[in-house]
């Protein structure tokens, strides 16, 4: 297992009437609305420990060829540890075994380690939606010292 974790987190789907993570969904979106806006559409994954939720991500179909994981988070007590890269991993296999030929990924312009880590994993930068984070988020957003202003989305072919 990765090194940092003893026990190997477990990943499945959140279940029918489960709480949903919002903690930890909101490390990665800091809109309520937004994410609910999204979760009806789509399967939520929980990477538990024991059976408490560290890790989380979303995944919505585009189409009928398309996905995109719409969040992802993992609690800041075990970053760093290969989790992130887990979830990637599983969502990936996730949307190999729905049929999609594409996964897509958007982060802002802003997000360096996200931004290496998704490459890292085997998106390729696709496109930039040039001043999302100014038109979708009522407050101005910083991250890294910079405003939060481009949405920057990635596509890894399956
Ligand atoms: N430069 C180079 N590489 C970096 C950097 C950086 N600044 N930052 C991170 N990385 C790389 C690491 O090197 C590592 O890769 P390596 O093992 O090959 O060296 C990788 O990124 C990190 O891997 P993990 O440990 O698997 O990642 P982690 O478990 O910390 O999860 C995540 C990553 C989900 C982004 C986590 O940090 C998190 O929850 N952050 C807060 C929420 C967030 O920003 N979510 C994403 C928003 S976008 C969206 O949800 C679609």
């Amino acid at each position: 297992m990765q090194p940092g974790f003893q026990e190997k987190p477990t990943i499945r789907l959140l279940r029918h009437g489960e709480a949903v993570p919002y903690g930890l969904l909101l490390l990665a979106d800091p809109s309520r609305e937004m994410i609910d806006s999204y979760l009806p559409l789509s399967e939520t994954r929980v990477a538990l420990l024991g059976d408490r939720p560290v890790g989380v991500y979303v995944l919505m179909p585009l189409g009928k060829e398309a996905a995109e994981i719409k969040n992802i988070a993992v609690d800041p007590m075990h970053q760093g540890k290969g989790l992130g890269k887990l979830l990637l991993a599983d969502a990936t296999e996730a949307a190999k075994k729905s049929g999609f030929k594409t996964l897509a990924i958007g982060t802002a312009n802003t997000s360096v380690g996200q931004l290496c880590l998704y490459q890292k994993q085997g998106f390729e930068l696709d496109s930039i939606n040039k001043g999302f984070y100014l038109r979708h988020y009522p407050a101005p957003l910083f991250e890294n010292g910079m405003q939060c202003k481009h949405l920057l989305m990635l596509v890894k072919q399956l």
